[in-house]
């Protein structure tokens, strides 16, 4: 197959300037024509701005791929109800770096589109959510906010408009499932961050019971783009039903992890030829396209396009578009042990099938792992995995049973060597270590 030179796939536009010294500053934003595109939207009345993002055709870059548009039109209007925005900046997906980049080196272009969005809903107060961790990014956050308010972007009367926006930030404390959408909102209300149930969706009954648009971070950066440069510009990338730029994250044994800015549709194949291909002397073994909560693929799946319908089709799910790449010195029973601790650490507790169900998955892995399974454990694995997947209150539980389902498909036979080998054939000492 041919694959297109790098050079020709790159599409930079929110990691255009990420090199430049002082990228974060509002003086550099506005050198690359930063605050251009709110000129333009507030010009336009707020419903024709919501069906030109609608007509778009961006989606959801959080991982559900929800048309961002659509969203913003469920916003009932004449309610007599604040609204809201509520960014989505709790990035925590395993593999998943790309908003905290942005933020770091971009922030600009999320307050932007934060403005435009809150226009066009008619929402006069946003949120921010981050990841609490991130101390750095939070700082710079603030200070962009700071810039922002100066220079009269955002407080009263934006630029002469007569609409108004304040913006907030908050720090999370550092809990995955506070990523949720309903949980997040919860813990912004000061409570325990657990899910809600759904519907009523946010859209309707959000924040404070009001109408809010929870969207993700790259969702509202790339909006100023789309309104400056035009809904055909960014529609001549990607494919029809997945138009547009994205970044995506490349990570584990590659020669140069990083954020990699591109259509969507583009192929792991075309990304790895970016990213200098694997780790010399080695070979893709398994992949994730979308951080571990999407079903792995392996190097049968090079060609797959990475977006909503190619991913989807051949058995997977886009998500975050994360692509964690692992090579033939890995144990892909260790990475899904890994993986399934990690869940059933994060696991909120809500619901049985997935705090049952995930710390179950660990004792299996972890007996498999040591030398200590039997066969039947695998039928047991698939079992629990089963009764998770799709019993679950929220999409944790169905992210902790993607791994167990496919590497069960693709690497039984790996499950099996541990079994009769009687430990992890990559590395023995690990195995006494829990035995
Ligand atoms: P979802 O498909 O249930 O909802 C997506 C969005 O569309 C939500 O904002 C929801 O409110 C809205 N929506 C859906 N149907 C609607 C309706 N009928 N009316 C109004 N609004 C509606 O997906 P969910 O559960 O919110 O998110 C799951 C995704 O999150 C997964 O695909 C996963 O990839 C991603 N994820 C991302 C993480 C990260 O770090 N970025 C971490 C974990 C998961
Ligand atoms: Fe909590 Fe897991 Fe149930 Fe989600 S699936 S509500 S994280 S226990």
């Amino acid at each position: 197959m041919t694959v297109e030179p790098a050079e020709k796939l790159l599409a930079p536009v929110l990691s255009a300037f990420w090199d430049d010294p002082r990228s974060w500053t509002l003086e550099t934003y506005r050198r690359h024509e930063g605050y251009e595109a709110l000129g333009k939207a507030l010009a336009m009345a707020p419903d024709d701005l919501i069906a030109y993002v609608k007509d778009s055709g961006l989606r959801g870059r959080g991982g559900a791929g929800f048309p961002t548009g659509m969203k913003w039109q469920f916003i009932p209007q004449g309610d007599g109800k604040p609204h809201y925005l509520v960014v989505n900046a709790d990035e925590s997906e395993p593999g998943t770096c790309k908003d905290i980049p942005l933020l770091f080196a971009n922030p600009h272009a999320l307050i932007e589109g934060m403005v435009i969005a809150c226009y066009a809903i008619r929402s006069n107060h946003a949120f921010i959510y981050l990841r609490g961790e991130v101390v750095p990014v939070l700082r710079r956050l603030h200070e962009a906010v700071r810039e922002a308010y100066e220079a009269g972007y955002l407080g009263t009367n934006i630029k002469g408009s007569g609409f108004d926006l304040d913006i907030t930030v908050h720090a999370g404390a550092g809990a995955y499932i506070c990523g949720e959408e309903t949980a997040l909102l919860d813990s912004l209300e000061g409570r325990r961050g657990q899910p809600r149930l759904r519907p009523p969706f946010p859209a309707v009954e959000g924040l404070y019971a009001c109408p809010t648009v929870v969207n993700n971070v790259e969702s509202i950066a790339s909006v100023p783009a789309i309104i400056q440069r035009g809904k055909e510009w960014f529609r001549s990338m990607g494919s029809e039903k997945s138009p547009g730029f994205t970044l995506y994250s490349l990570s584990g044994h590659v020669a140069r992890p990083g954020q990699y800015e591109g259509p969507l549709g583009i192929t792991l194949r075309q990304l790895l030829d970016m990213g200098g291909g694997m780790r010399p002397g080695h070979r893709l073994k398994f992949w994730t396209p979308g951080g571990s909560s999407t079903p792995m693929f392996t190097d049968e799946h090079l060609d797959v396009p990475l977006d909503y319908e190619g991913v989807g089709a051949a058995g997977s799910m886009l998500g975050t578009k994360a692509l964690q790449c692992f090579d033939e010195t890995t144990c892909v029973v260790r990475a899904v042990t890994r993986w399934t601790e990690f869940y059933a650490h994060e696991s909120c507790g809500k619901c049985t099938p997935c705090r049952e169900g995930t710390y179950w998955l660990v004792q299996l892995l972890r007996d498999i792992e040591a030398g200590k399974g039997r066969t039947e454990d695998l039928d047991k694995l698939q079992d629990i995995a089963d009764n998770i997947n799709g019993k679950s209150f929220c999409a944790l539980g169905d992210g902790a049973a993607a791994p167990i389902f496919s590497s069960l498909k693709y690497f039984r036979a790996e499950y099996e060597e541990h079994i009769e080998g009687n430990g992890c054939p990559f590395d023995p000492a690990r195995s006494t270590a829990w035995a």
